[in-house]
């Protein structure tokens, strides 16, 4: 646990490394992986958010339990004494992040429940909860995904007034290409009554997301400097892997990792790198690829088997949030305050855990990592693979 002491000390030591003529040349986005000191970081809110309706490609990524649910809620709000507990969580998470000297910044409040029409589908929105999936900053630049749900297209709306801040300061800004989201981008007869069929399906590379157009989340991408390392998932397809492929051009090194999991979709509670040739990996969902980094010479911890109750729901995720980590340099990780063989773990690597509680914020899919993107972490473009 951190103390007030270790939190002083360093900003301390981040203000005598920052001189005032650095301060004013800064450029406002800047971050090459996940673990170097971070200073400016994107908190996702839960207000307005709204259950997205039950179209084929939500129902490919979420749970048969919950089905029901999206059956009776779809297109209409979260319960609303339950958004108001994540809305609470969450502002008392940029407070610690605040304490820790991290500056936090949060997206545009939006009416998510709002209907919209483009000439190939209608839809609603959904929520501005998780900035880990719509964005991703390589370097200077920050890059808007695509994304792959109706109910996402308009996501990037409630981050716009931040990035055009960012753009007018220095940083480079890229959308990545619109989908159409026509019905052309889903197999509209996706089987999924199981989870072996879904097994079975994921083996043979078939997902309820087609390659008619380039899409991807970006919370499929994990980035550990010059060498990025990206899932095919439901909502992330060949196209959309290639085109950040393209995109990045020959200094990043993109890497097409494969794990079995039924359900692939973010790659942040499956294989989350935490510092350099540091992985946390979920032991159900094994990397078919894991020679590689044995070669690299990486050290790959198995995450503990979550402990959460059922007392909650997690309407769009599965337990392993647990490991859904946010780390604010290489010894000190955010985590869940409730998952002690988690924070047991990080300890025993010599991390300093910052304890925190979002189990109703957990509810609409993400943990710390899904919860923000970071625009700035202090370090350069190495490579560590
Ligand atoms: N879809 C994955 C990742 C969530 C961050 C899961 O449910 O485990």
């Amino acid at each position: 646990i951190c103390s007030a002491v270790s939190v002083a000390t360093r900003r301390q030591h981040v203000a005598t490394q920052m001189s005032a003529q650095e301060e004013k040349t800064k450029i406002p986005v800047s971050s090459h992986n996940e673990w170097d000191l971070l200073e400016e970081v994107i908190v996702g809110r839960a207000e307005n958010a709204c259950v997205p309706e039950f179209t084929t490609e939500v129902k490919a990524n979420t749970y048969e339990k919950y089905w029901p649910f999206y059956q009776k809620y779809g297109g209409k709000p979260f319960p609303k004494k339950h958004i108001q507990k994540a809305v609470e969580e969450v502002e008392e998470m940029c407070s610690i992040l605040q304490q820790e000297g991290v500056v936090v910044r949060r997206p545009d409040v939006v009416e998510w429940e709002k209907a919209f029409e483009t000439p190939d589908f209608k839809s609603r929105g959904m929520y501005a909860a998780m900035p880990r999936d719509i964005l991703i900053v390589i370097g200077n630049e920050i890059i808007e995904a695509p994304m792959a749900w109706r109910s996402r297209f308009f996501e990037y709306r409630a981050y716009r007034s931040l990035i055009k801040e960012y753009f007018t300061e220095g940083a480079k800004w890229t959308a990545a290409p619109k989908p159409l989201m026509s019905d052309e981008l889903y197999d509209m007869n996706y089987p999924m009554h199981s989870v072996q069929d879904r097994h079975e399906l994921a083996k043979k590379g078939q997902f309820v997301t087609t390659e008619f157009e380039p899409c991807f989340d970006a919370a499929d991408f994990i980035r550990a400097g010059r060498d990025i390392f990206v899932q095919r998932s439901q909502v992330t397809n060949l196209m959309g892997i290639k085109w950040m492929e393209r995109h990045l051009g020959p200094e990043y090194n993109l890497h097409q990792l494969t794990f079995k999991d039924p359900n692939p979709m973010h790659i942040d509670a499956t294989f989350n790198i935490i510092g350099p040739g540091l992985v946390v990996a979920n032991p159900d969902r094994p990397c078919n690829e894991m020679h590689l980094f044995k070669k690299a010479g990486w050290t790959v911890v198995e995450a503990p088997t979550p402990t959460r109750s059922d007392d909650l729901p997690l309407w769009m995720s599965s337990k392993w949030l647990s490991m859904n980590v946010l780390m604010l340099d290489e010894e000190r990780v955010m985590c869940d305050k409730n998952e002690i063989p988690t924070m047991k773990m990080f300890e025993e690597l010599g991390i300093t855990t910052i304890p925190v509680d979002i189990q109703h914020a957990n509810s609409l899919g993400g943990a710390f990592h899904c919860w923000t993107t970071d625009v700035r972490r202090r370090g350069e473009l190495k490579s560590y693979f």
